[in-house]
């Protein structure tokens, strides 16, 4: 949700549009850009829309060797060209760009700014008005006055601020919004991850909250929250750039669906020794296996495959285990067991439903896990422990390759716990090859992606609404093939639990109406089959995704056999499939649906 790019020493422009257009994937509804060339010219460009409008409102002159550069996803204020940031303050001295939502803005502009002229109806512009008014009426340095407007302002926020009468420094302050600072030979970069700059430098700080620091193109100076002045340890970002890359796909998103297979293999020997015995921290393993109940905590589609982890757990750990959109935790704390033990699910590690999450955790010493796709993210450094999704850079908006991902590693982590309590039915389990036959369905059903696409084409193109059923895994995944389906398609699905259509929602079918059927869990089988019956009997055109060993002679897609437990890795490519030629059918830009970010950074 919002990008920022900023440079110090280098030309400025082309870095910017690049770093931008690697940060889109976040989601963005118009972008801006300033640029200053050291020499007494400035260009402030903003527009509305893709980046490639703000690319050709850029006229070749406009050139400099300082710059920032941003990406809005509007919450207050619609996407608009004044709305767009970099804003400015009265005078046009101070420049700033934010990522991040500034909870008490009205409050300070009635405060402190009563008499000023605002340009735009955004929160953000709040703080750079403030910077001007406190370096001029109390005639403060900037990084003073920035520190100033810093201890005023509750909310979260990366800002880089420019004042150009000393534009040779950019100043930059963090808090609950990612931002990292990339140091290269002779110039200094900030930017939303690291990802997004790659090509410049592979040397960089985590920054943390309420870290503020003054930036040229040799030198840096950070102050922490405290006011102490702190000296972090620059790491090498190691992630082959070409990984992000789109190479031949056409969208991210089928790229991703087809890495699957490739990331289920990496976690099996990433996590799995030659014997496939789970090979995970034996601290963080003893510290669950003492809890006497897990809570997973999630948004989207992490948060179902919370719901599959539930079953691995529960199964094979024996430890009950509960399931909790962050968003609502935050606020609506559950009631905890004597020793709970937190599990956060997060392929960003950035959600802010889920930090709110951690650091009510924190206060309260629960111990902590988190489960990311991203190293060093802010999840990450918070939680106890942390466990790496190795998926691979994530880009479509919609989440694939980190969805199995979550499923992989939790099923791997329930082994090694439950193994660790002796469990017999986690000893059992074999796991290694589970996870050999998991990638290997999956590949096959990536390979007949063409058969889907086909259904999706006669069956959903067309369509205003869907339904996924299913029972057991088959409702998590139902919930999940839902999410993808409407979120990258625009048909409005609902996933449901088999049997709950009749107590309300099969009053919606109509002739047509699709719904796609999920067929695996041995126990109720037959009662799904049931379930269709009653749709079909009611008009609906039933999409089938079944297990070979409970298929019938006209089900759709028939899934290579599986453990029930190993199941939802398999139903879930065929919908992830679905959706995408859905939206890809319907003409709509895949990876980039409308109203969404990758990275939810806001409440
Ligand atoms: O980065 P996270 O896993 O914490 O993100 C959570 C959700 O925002 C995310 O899964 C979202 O639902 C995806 N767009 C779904 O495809």
């Amino acid at each position: 949700m919002c990008g920022i790019v900023g440079v110090v020493g280098k030309p400025a422009k082309e870095l910017i549009l690049n770093g931008l257009r690697n940060l889109e994937y976040r989601g963005y509804d118009s972008a801006g850009m300033y640029l200053n060339d050291l020499a007494g010219h400035e260009y402030l460009t903003k527009a509305v829309g893709r980046i490639k409008n703000l690319e050709e409102k850029l006229t070749p002159d406009e050139q400099g060797l300082v710059g920032i550069g941003h990406t809005r996803w509007a919450t207050h204020g619609k996407p608009t060209v004044d709305n767009a940031h970099p804003h400015f303050d009265e005078t046009k001295r101070f420049f700033l760009v934010h990522n991040g939502v500034l909870e008490n803005y009205l409050d300070l502009k009635a405060k402190y700014l009563a008499d000023t002229t605002f340009k735009s109806d955004t929160d953000t512009e709040v703080a750079v008005q403030l910077v001007a008014k406190f370096v001029y009426t109390e005639h403060l340095d900037t990084f003073t006055a920035f520190k100033k407007v810093l201890k005023l302002i509750r909310g979260s926020y990366a800002f880089l601020l420019v004042d150009n009468t000393e534009p040779d420094h950019i100043f930059l302050a963090k808090n609950k919004s990612p931002m990292m600072l990339g140091l290269g030979d002779g110039f200094n970069i900030v930017a939303s991850d690291a990802i997004s700059v790659l090509d410049q430098t592979r040397k960089f700080i985590d920054l943390n909250d309420g870290d503020v620091a003054d930036v040229t193109k040799d030198s840096y100076h950070i102050e922490n929250a405290a006011g102490e002045v702190v000296h972090p340890a620059a790491h090498i970002v190691d992630i082959d750039p070409s990984a992000a890359s789109k190479g031949t796909y056409e969208f991210y998103m089928l790229k991703e669906i087809d890495e699957q297979p490739a990331v289920i293999r990496r976690l099996s020997s990433a996590y799995l020794d030659e014997n496939g015995q789970p090979k995970f921290d034996q601290k963080l393993v003893a510290a669950i296996s003492k809890a006497d109940r897990l809570y997973i905590f999630g948004a989207g589609t992490s948060y179902h495959a919370g719901f599959v982890g539930k079953e691995y757990f529960e199964k094979l750990t024996g430890i009950p285990t509960e399931v909790d959109y962050s968003s609502e935790a935050g606020y609506h704390f559950p009631m905890l067991s004597k020793h709970p033990f937190f599990i956060f699910l997060t392929q960003s590690g950035e959600t802010a439903d889920s930090r709110v999450v951690l650091q009510e955790a924190r206060k309260r010493n629960i111990p902590a896990l988190t489960l990311t796709n991203v190293q060093g993210s802010t999840l990450s450094r918070e939680a106890n422990y942390t466990i790496l999704l190795k998926a691979g850079p994530e880009i479509a908006v919609a989440s694939t390759k980190a969805y199995t991902a979550q499923l992989a590693v939790q099923l791997e982590l329930a082994k090694a716990i439950g193994c660790y309590l002796k469990q017999e039915v986690a000893i059992k389990f074999d796991l290694k090859k589970q996870l050999a036959l998991a990638a290997e369905g999956m590949q096959r059903i990536i390979d007949g992606k063409a058969q889907l696409e086909t259904l999706a084409k006669a069956d959903l193109v067309h369509s205003r609404n869907a339904f996924y059923i299913g029972r057991g895994l088959d409702y998590a995944v139902a919930l999940e093939g839902a999410l993808k389906l409407k979120e990258v398609s625009y048909i409005q699905t609902e996933g449901f639990a088999a049997a709950e259509l009749k107590h309300g929602t099969i009053s919606l079918i109509e002739q047509g109406t699709p719904v796609i059927a999920l067929i695996n869990d041995p126990v109720t089988a037959g009662l799904t089959r049931g379930n269709i019956r009653e749709v079909e009997s009611r008009g609906a055109k039933v999409i089938s995704i079944v297990g070979s060993e409970f298929a019938v002679d006209h089900d759709d897609i028939v899934l290579p056999a599986t453990d029930y437990l190993v199941s939802p890795f398999l139903t879930v490519v065929p919908t992830q499939l679905l959706a995408y030629y859905a939206s890809k059918n319907k003409g709509l830009d895949v990876d980039k649906p409308r109203n969404l970010a990758k990275s939810v950074t806001v409440e």
